[in-house]
């Protein structure tokens, strides 16, 4: 700490001595703050560092702080963007008690942009840039239906077992709900047979909530996953489990793959984010399915929309497009509906594993691993 105060005074000389030469623009570039929900899932890891590095690009000085899905912890880091002159902020936020810190930006006159999850119950802010989170759900469902063959299929049903997302996390109701609206048809039908807890939609709170993992925690859902085969699915052989993101469907794995009835052959699993440990297991055939997000390509739009906004232009941005219609609703945070803006999730394959690769997703060690 000593030390830290030491140095204080000469970087105060040396700070002054840059501006007087004539490098001032550094000192007045505007300040982007960018909040990052947490770091367990590597997915924020990247956006944080991507959302960073686009800004400077733009000319802009940007700060990133990570909240270790913690929502009083991230408004403190905020308040800290604030209390040093943010102009805007970037917020991926964990729950809703984000709402009374985006009251007081926006009384400040700081602008919000909230990056991949709404925030819910604010009417104080008016940017939301995300990817279509029921289509994630949509074409988990779909993967599945396909893998099990369930539209041909008449005799006795296929288990499944069912995972959602944190319940803090709007995200992970439109992830659910747009699974089920998949699957729900095959299970009337008989084809498709729920092994514990069964919510048809998110609405279905009590359910949904049995069925949910608190903070997107790998150990609540290993937990979990381990008192299913202990209990409903002692007696059934599960044919699949919907997996609502790649770090769950590795918990449930390590917890289905300790069940010596699993040996010869693992449920199909779906999951989301294109983890390069994932995308692995689908190479091996371990994994049915991820959904590929560009995070890249989140964090450049959220920039370009961030500088539009700073400079009083109206919104276009090149790789998202505007939610209208039935879209508008993924924008309702219960007190108003917020512009936003949408890219589209990628269903990812063994067949097509390319995708992600040739995007530029991984480090070339990865993606050498995955070429192999
Ligand atoms: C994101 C997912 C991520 C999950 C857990 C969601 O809000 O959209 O990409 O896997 O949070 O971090």
């Amino acid at each position: 700490m000593k030390k830290f105060f030491a140095i204080l005074p000469v970087l105060a000389i040396s700070s002054a001595l840059f501006t007087s030469c004539g490098d001032a623009k550094k000192t007045t570039e505007p300040l982007i703050g960018i909040a990052i929900p947490e770091t367990h899932v590597t997915r924020w890891v990247k956006d944080g560092s991507s959302l960073k590095a686009e800004a400077e690009k733009r000319g802009y000085r940007a700060q990133v702080q990570h909240a270790d899905a913690d929502q009083d912890i991230q408004n403190r880091h905020i308040q800290s963007f604030m209390s040093v002159g943010a102009k805007l902020l970037v917020v991926g936020s964990v729950d809703e008690n984000a709402a009374p810190v985006i009251a007081e930006a926006n009384k400040k006159g700081v602008e919000v942009i909230a990056y991949d999850r709404l925030i819910p119950n604010s009417e104080d802010y008016d940017y939301y840039i995300t990817f279509n989170n029921f289509k994630v759900g949509v074409l988990m469902g779909q993967a599945l239906a396909a893998a099990l063959n369930l539209d041909a299929r008449h005799e006795a049903p296929k288990n499944i077992t069912l995972f959602a997302g944190a319940p803090t996390d709007g995200n992970a109701f439109f992830f659910y709900d747009g699974a089920m609206s998949v699957l729900n048809p095959y299970i009337e039908r008989g084809v498709l047979k729920v092994v514990g807890p069964y919510a048809k939609t998110s609405d279905d709170r009590e359910n949904f909530l049995k069925i949910a993992t608190e903070k997107w925690l790998t150990p609540v859902a290993k937990a979990r996953m381990e008192e299913l085969l202990k209990n409903e699915a002692a007696g059934v052989t599960l044919d699949a489990i919907l997996a609502p993101n790649d770090n769950l469907a590795r918990a449930v794995m390590e917890a289905v793959k300790a069940d010596p009835k699993y040996a010869a052959k693992l449920p199909l699993v779906t999951g989301q984010d294109a983890e390069f440990e994932n995308a692995m297991l689908i190479k091996n055939g371990q994994q049915l399915c991820t959904i590929f997000k560009n995070t890249a390509i989140l964090a450049e739009a959220a920039i370009i929309l961030a500088d539009q906004i700073l400079k009083g232009e109206t919104p276009n941005i090149p790789v998202a497009y505007l939610a209208t219609g039935d879209l508008e609703k993924l924008g309702n945070t219960g007190k108003k509906v917020v512009k936003t803006y949408l890219l589209d999730p990628v269903l990812i394959t063994k067949d097509n594993l390319n995708i992600p690769i040739e995007a530029g997703f991984y480090t070339a060690a990865e993606t050498s691993e995955l070429q192999k």
